[in-house]
């Protein structure tokens, strides 16, 4: 009796597990690769971490600026021009993080840069890179997108416009190129 019970169950088991059922295996089609389009934007970030209302502050690591291990969360204003007075374009939100034992101030960015502007209001960019600021012209990965930016890929160029040792305040240049479908 009890033999034959197990049997049933054994049986009534593999006929709800059979692959034919299974929705797991998707259609295929023919790939169609999409003309990519070629886009470049200039504007200005403004990192705040002075005064009343900072738009960088430190959310872990050593008190000391920028120091090895700092981490900073950032919700900066982009505009137009090198003026805070500029037309605002959008805003860079995520993290940097100082990464370097060695003189030179390094930062790591996980950062997205959202417009909120223009043609690609809604639109974003993600940047995950190195950042080694001491240089006078560095490069920065784009390893992504959202809305018209979706699949995107390419570089910021990013110059030092203005820079407060004492307090950390800068104006940094981002000259964006990218390609995306
Ligand atoms: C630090 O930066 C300066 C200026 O860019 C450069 O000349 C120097 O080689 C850098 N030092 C290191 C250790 O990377
Ligand atoms: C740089 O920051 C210090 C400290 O907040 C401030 O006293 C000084 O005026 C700033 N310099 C400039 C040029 O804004």
């Amino acid at each position: 009796m009890e033999k034959t019970i197990i049997f049933t169950c054994i049986l009534l088991l593999s006929t709800c597990t059979t692959p034919a059922q299974s929705k797991y295996y998707g259609k295929s089609s023919t790939y169609k690769p999409v003309k990519l389009k070629k886009t470049h934007l200039h504007f200005f970030l403004h990192d705040v971490l002075s005064g009343a209302k900072p738009t960088a502050v430190r959310i872990a690591g050593p008190r000391t600026l920028m120091s090895f291990g700092s981490v900073y969360a950032i919700d900066d204003v982009l505009t137009e021009g090198p003026e805070a007075t500029s037309g605002v374009v959008g805003n860079a939100q995520g993290m940097y993080m100082s990464s370097s034992q060695g003189k030179n101030l390094t930062l790591v960015m996980y950062v997205d840069l959202g417009f909120t502007a223009g043609k690609f209001m809604g639109s974003s960019l993600s940047v995950f890179s190195r950042n080694p600021v001491m240089e006078s012209r560095r490069e920065l990965a784009v390893v992504g997108g959202r809305g018209r930016f979706r699949r995107a890929q390419g570089t910021v160029f990013v110059k030092t416009h203005t820079v407060n040792y004492t307090n950390g305040d800068a104006v940094l240049e981002y000259d964006v190129e990218i390609v995306h479908p």
